[in-house]
């Protein structure tokens, strides 16, 4: 009712600043009216995310980047963020390209906001703006929608009120309350309203989610959770293991709320398998606060799949950020199985399991590919294992006749590698519930060893 979101396909040209030291740049997110958004919790600078990272992002929230604009900067200036010079070029482009909105990878403060609008003759928004945007358009839960629209009325209204009060201060206030109220005073009573609205159902939708997870406990069935870097192929996992249809596409934060699917793991029993919202870095703190409820059902979890793009230029940078929000959320200290995903796209590399160095053989990390379904069973395998489950990991050999055996081996998803001797043997590496797979070696008439 409130927000006009840019259609699809919307030009948009893209601003970003670089700050030439992290000294000035601290100084640089003090001096500016958007203090907070650019400093983490501790109150240390968050380094600015990269254009290429942004040029996503906008790609993302559905809008055409058609020019790229970077610029030095010692301070924002306090009118328009960038200096008066820029505004000018950026205008001009504007201009030859019919750009309709103009994005910037920066917190930018109520006024600079509204000045640049009106100097640039387009619609303005600002990273956080974006990332809401983006979140908006994702948002599949109740819950989740509930807590994005609450997210934006807040971003909104700091926008409404600020951006106003010098027209109030002219007018004054006695007399124009009540029912010949201006526009602004009905647009923040109605916001007012509304916020309240939406709080009291969010703290209801919350206590259902609470119950829902204090009676699962009850019934002892463990809850996973998928967390990871936006993009990094939760969606397609989940799917995959679960066999549902969740919503999957090649841009970012694809997902936004919990999906909660309930699973029959082979050898352990029924575990409900919760997908989260993609994580991402430099989320502005007010942000994470804002979504801190959608995860919960990750810090609440028994255990956390982490699934991480190893074909991702930055997949250290990835890894470090979704762990520091793991923290954040206070879900630092649970189990985490990690699985290295889009494996296919790694020349030469292999479905895979690696085990926690000295501790009993309990997997740790799984590589694999989401897309196609290779690794997936190793994955199941490690999953059941690291919830209790009795697992065999170990070599067996088979001779060439044996290529029945072998080959139900491979249908159950036990391989986890194989090589061939010289002599014609199959060395394969195996990694499977022992039970089971005792009964397919004596099915094919041949023993596990030891
Ligand atoms: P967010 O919801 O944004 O956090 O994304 P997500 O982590 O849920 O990722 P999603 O499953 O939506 O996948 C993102 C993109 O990666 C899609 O285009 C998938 O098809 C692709 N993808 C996922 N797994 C694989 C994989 O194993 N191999 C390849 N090549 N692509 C994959």
């Amino acid at each position: 009712m409130f927000f006009d979101r840019p259609d699809a396909g919307e030009r948009a040209l893209l601003v970003h600043c670089e700050f030439q030291s992290k000294r000035q740049m601290s100084r640089a997110a003090k001096v500016g009216a958007h203090s907070g958004d650019e400093l983490a919790a501790n109150g240390k600078p968050i380094p600015l995310s990269c254009p290429a990272e942004f040029v996503d992002l906008a790609s993302s929230a559905g809008v055409e980047p058609i020019e790229l604009v970077t610029t030095r900067l010692k301070v924002p200036s306090s009118k328009f963020f960038i200096g008066s010079g820029k505004v000018a070029e950026i205008h001009a482009l504007v201009k030859q390209h019919d750009i309709e909105v103009v994005l910037f990878n920066h917190a930018l403060s109520p006024s600079q906001e509204r000045n640049l609008e009106s100097e640039l003759c387009c619609k303005v928004l600002d990273r956080t703006g974006l990332i809401l945007d983006i979140f908006a358009q994702r948002a599949r839960s109740h819950a989740g929608k509930l807590q994005v629209e609450l997210a934006q009325l807040e971003h909104i209204s700091t926008r409404l009120v600020r951006g106003w009060t010098h027209l109030e201060r002219q007018k004054g206030g006695i007399g124009l309350r009540g029912p010949g109220e201006s526009q602004l005073e009905t647009d923040r009573r109605l916001l007012r309203v509304r916020i309240k609205w939406i709080t009291g159902r969010l703290l209801k939708v919350n206590a259902q989610r609470q119950q829902g997870r204090r009676s699962r406990k009850r019934a002892e069935i463990p809850t996973v959770a998928l967390v990871g870097y936006t993009n990094a192929g939760k969606s397609t996992l989940f799917n995959r293991m679960a066999g549902a249809d969740v919503y999957v596409a090649d841009q970012l934060f694809a997902t936004l709320d919990p999906t909660l699917r309930s699973i029959d793991l082979p050898q352990f029993g029924k575990v409900v398998l919760a997908d989260t919202v993609g994580f991402v870095r430099h989320l502005p703190h007010k942000l994470v606060a804002a979504f801190k409820a959608t995860l919960e059902e990750a810090a609440e979890a028994d255990l956390l799949i982490h699934v991480i793009d190893a074909s991702a230029e930055d997949v250290d940078d990835n890894i470090r950020a979704v762990k520091e929000v793991l923290i954040e959320i206070g879900a630092g200290d649970l189990p985490v199985l990690e699985v290295m995903n889009k494996i296919d796209l790694i020349p030469g590399s292999q479905p895979r399991v690696d085990q926690a160095v000295g501790s009993n053989d309990a997997p740790r990390r799984v590589s694999l590919s989401a897309y196609r379904g290779d690794g997936v069973d190793n994955l199941m395998a490690a999953l059941a294992q690291s919830l209790g489950g009795d697992f065999w990991r170990g070599t067996v050999v088979l001779e060439p006749s044996q290529g029945q055996l072998r080959a139900q081996l491979y249908a159950a998803g036990a391989v986890t590698e194989e090589r061939i001797s010289p002599t014609g043997q199959h060395q394969l590496e195996l990694y499977y519930p022992k039970g089971d797979l005792a009964r397919l070696m004596a099915a094919g008439n041949t023993r596990l060893p030891g």
